[in-house]
């Protein structure tokens, strides 16, 4: 985790947030590379769950929300964790995270000095509205993108004349004031969310939630995952949500090991009941096709951490190998496919999906003079339209090559003396590095061809 988070930092991807006053513990910026992959992740989740099913439909709801809203949800009531403090060294920890006989014993598993009585505390991040700050002004950052989804269910089925079974899909940020940060932005204060809640019929909600831990499985093996780090954690009756029946995660192999990617689960008509409960509205699904017949529906649940994700798709994309350096380099003697130097070297390798990964093609100049750089500036704008490019033309080209590695870019297109004679340029491949002559006229179908047909070898 050293490595991704030194890497993350190098490259532009994760910044601590506030660095130069010494950081903002749980809170992380994402850097030019950071916020592109982020946006591509987010994409492919939201292409997945919209573009791809008739029957779900995207919202974007309000961060702040109705203070009732939290109290209907049952986080005001249950959204806490146990806490536990050390009197001497002053640590603080989550009681459910320490061994059980340091809890038993009261000892600090830090320094050993004894530990005060559990208590409850609750996680969400509290504030006042308006200028009055008074117990009638309280309002909270939300937990988690749900409940905005909750309180808008029936204007959608009024504005989009949904059906049930039908789902709404949304990204957006959530907050939680958690105990323990640790492990880069695997668990932060501040993150986001990629949350889609499906409407069912009760009765149906078994075979739907089934249905869902499907298709999530199979979208993870989509976006090529190594699919041997994804395992299945059914959590039992001390782990459930307070709104939930059955809740199964997704687990990846983090380096920290097996942690929670996502969660499905099957939330009951625990949510609209409370809702109808607390607003006062009728919250009933009315089966305008089976005689009028009126229900709460039930809620099947699929909820990911996009910054969580992220976090994921890099520790898997990465790579560390040795290679020989007449696959490393270029040459110096006027093409990008010669051999240079002898001594076997490593590289640093971000084994992005092309779909995925920040730069998908960088354009590069053998050298800057003759023309080749114009050259490589005109290639690389016919290609900026459809591709997210790079252009470098500093240094040696195999320490160019070893930078797109590690920014994960897939492929890299070399532009050279020969280039000005036959129109050909050199198109590198991140994974193999292998190297082939392509006309400068058919790129951009060949580019096109690599990204459809991409398959990750290692
Ligand atoms: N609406 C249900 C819900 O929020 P959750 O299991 O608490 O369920 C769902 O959270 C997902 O959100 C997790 O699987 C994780 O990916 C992400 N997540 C939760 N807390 C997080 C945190 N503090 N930092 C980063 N991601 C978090």
């Amino acid at each position: 985790m050293e490595k991704i988070t030194s890497l993350a930092k190098r490259r532009g991807f994760v910044f601590q947030s506030s660095e130069i006053y010494g950081g903002q513990n749980g809170a992380w910026d994402y850097g030019p590379l950071g916020i592109e992959l982020k946006n591509r992740i987010a994409n492919a989740w939201w292409k997945e769950m919209t573009q791809l099913h008739d029957d779900i439909v995207g919202l974007d709801a309000a961060i702040l929300m109705h203070p009732r809203t939290w109290e209907a949800s049952g986080h005001v009531e249950n959204f806490t964790d146990p806490l536990v403090d050390c009197k001497k060294c002053k640590s603080r920890f989550r009681a459910d995270q320490i061994p059980e006989e340091n809890l038993a014993a009261k000892k600090c598993p830090d320094c050993g000095g004894e530990l005060t009585d559990t208590r409850k505390f609750n996680l969400m991040f509290k504030t006042h509205i308006g200028p009055a700050e008074d117990t009638a002004s309280i309002i909270y950052l939300r937990p988690e993108t749900a409940q905005g989804i909750y309180v808008n269910y029936r204007n959608i089925i009024q504005s989009n004349r949904m059906k049930i079974p039908f789902g709404i899909a949304q990204i957006g940020k959530a907050f939680r004031n958690e105990i323990v940060t640790k492990n880069f932005i695997f668990r932060t204060c501040e993150f986001e969310q990629m949350e889609m809640q499906y409407f069912v019929k009760p009765g149906t909600d078994v075979v739907w939630f089934d249905e869902w831990r499907k298709r999530r499985w199979a979208y993870y093996e989509k976006l090529g995952v190594k699919m041997d780090h994804l395992r299945w954690h059914q959590h039992g009756p001390n782990e459930l949500a307070h709104y939930a029946k059955d809740a199964y995660d997704i687990e990846y192999l983090f380096p920290m090991g097996w942690r929670e990617l996502e969660g499905v689960h099957n939330r009951t008509d625990y949510d609209l009941g409370r809702h109808t409960q607390f607003s006062g509205k009728d919250l009933q699904y009315i089966d305008q096709d089976n005689n009028n017949e009126r229900y709460i529906p039930y809620i099947i649940e699929t909820s990911a951490g996009l910054t969580r994700n992220l976090l994921m798709i890099l520790c898997d994309a990465y790579d560390e190998e040795q290679v020989a350096s007449d696959k490393n380099s270029g040459s110096s003697e006027g093409t990008a496919s010669g051999t240079a130097g002898s001594a076997d070297d490593w590289r640093t390798v971000l084994r992005f999906h092309p779909n995925l990964a920040p730069v998908t093609v960088a354009v590069l100049p053998l050298m800057k003079k003759d023309g080749l750089a114009e050259l490589a500036q005109d290639i690389r704008a016919e290609l900026k339209e459809d591709y997210a490019t790079d252009y470098d033309q500093a240094g040696a080209i195999g320490r160019r090559y070893r930078r797109q590695d590690e920014a994960g870019t897939p492929f890299c297109i070399t532009v050279d003396y020969q280039s000005k004679e036959d129109g050909t340029v050199t198109l590198r491949f991140r994974d193999s590095m292998e190297q082939i002559r392509v006309p400068r006229a058919e790129l951009a179908s060949r580019l096109r061809q690599e990204i459809k047909t991409y398959k990750r070898v290692k």
